[in-house]
């Protein structure tokens, strides 16, 4: 791996990769036929890149730009890559992502590991079915943000700074599945936040500053899979009953999560969510508090 060029390193190296950029791709990124995905994949992950490399085989379909310097980036970049179905941009330091060129094939993009401060207007990408916006900085989401991604199923959000949501944050969603909102800063949630998620199937809000649930937070036809909840300060008084309430009726589906060895561990564990207040509840189990 390139580390990013600082200081007075920076002026030696410039004018070598933009040449590198230029002039060809021959040992700068890699290219072979991904037989899984039957595409054409380009790699150019942790080469030192400040820039989108120019000369891209016009048939990529997964280009790889992981552990770069790109900062900023156009989607207009990639428009002349017209298979392009997956594009990782994570782990670059991306202060501002320009959308709008229309990437009609691309379904996967993600820009987990940045430092995006604001969300992107995600225009252009109607085929989207994963978004991951893991690990950046952004502090709120605006109302309707998602709204153009009507295909989306996965949308992670998860090690934000995310401290309060609007209602409509997620509306027109209708296709989510899978949500992750963990290890932000959450103190409440709004009352119809899943209100036309129809398909969720998971929904990941541990490591939060959550206290409460409102009352009806989970709609009546949803069906969650599985829930993560534990790792909030949760207040175990007469107002959380709806949320106790609702553990023991879904009981199979409240779940934790760790890291393990080769992957994530997942266990069914629904006494995980603990109250954190009043001191006669603390450190007992949600589903249990009378
Ligand atoms: C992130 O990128 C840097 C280079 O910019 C690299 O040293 C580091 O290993 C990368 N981290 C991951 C998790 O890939
Ligand atoms: C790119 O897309 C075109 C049109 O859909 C298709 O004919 C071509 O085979 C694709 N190329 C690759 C490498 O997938």
């Amino acid at each position: 791996m390139l580390p990013c060029p600082t200081g007075p390193r920076l002026l030696p190296l410039l004018p070598l990769l933009a040449l590198a950029g230029a002039v060809n791709l021959t040992g700068l990124c890699e290219s072979e036929m991904n037989a899984v995905k039957d595409l054409l994949q380009v790699s150019c992950e942790g080469k030192g890149l400040s820039s989108v490399p120019q000369g891209l085989p016009p048939d990529t379909g997964l280009l790889l730009l992981a552990s770069n310097c790109l900062a900023r980036v156009s989607m207009a970049s990639f428009q002349h890559l017209k298979n392009l179905t997956e594009l990782d941009l994570s782990n670059n330091s991306l202060v501002a992502l320009q959308t709008g060129a229309p990437l009609p094939c691309l379904q996967q993009l993600a820009l987990s590991h940045n430092a995006l401060e604001r969300l992107p207007a995600l225009e252009g990408l109607p085929g989207l079915v994963r978004l991951a916006l893991g690990h950046n900085a952004l502090s709120q989401l605006p109302e309707g943000a998602f709204r153009g991604l009507a295909t989306l199923q996965e949308l992670e959000l998860q090690g934000n700074r995310l401290r309060r949501l609007p209602p409509g944050a997620f509306q027109g969603l209708a296709k989510l599945k899978d949500l992750d909102l963990s290890d932000n800063l959450l103190e409440e949630l709004p009352g119809k936040l899943l209100a036309g998620l129809a398909g969720l199937e998971i929904l990941r809000l541990e490591r939060n500053q959550l206290r409460a649930l409102p009352r009806g937070f989970f709609p009546r036809d949803l069906i969650l899979i599985y829930a993560y909840l534990e790792g909030n300060p949760w207040l175990c008084d007469c107002q959380l009953e709806y949320l106790r309430d609702w553990i023991v009726e879904n009981e199979l589906s409240i779940y934790t999560r760790q890291p393990g060895e080769t992957k994530e561990i997942t266990e069914n564990d629904p006494e995980s969510v603990r109250c954190q207040a009043p001191p006669k509840e603390k450190g007992g189990p949600v589903m249990l508090f009378q």
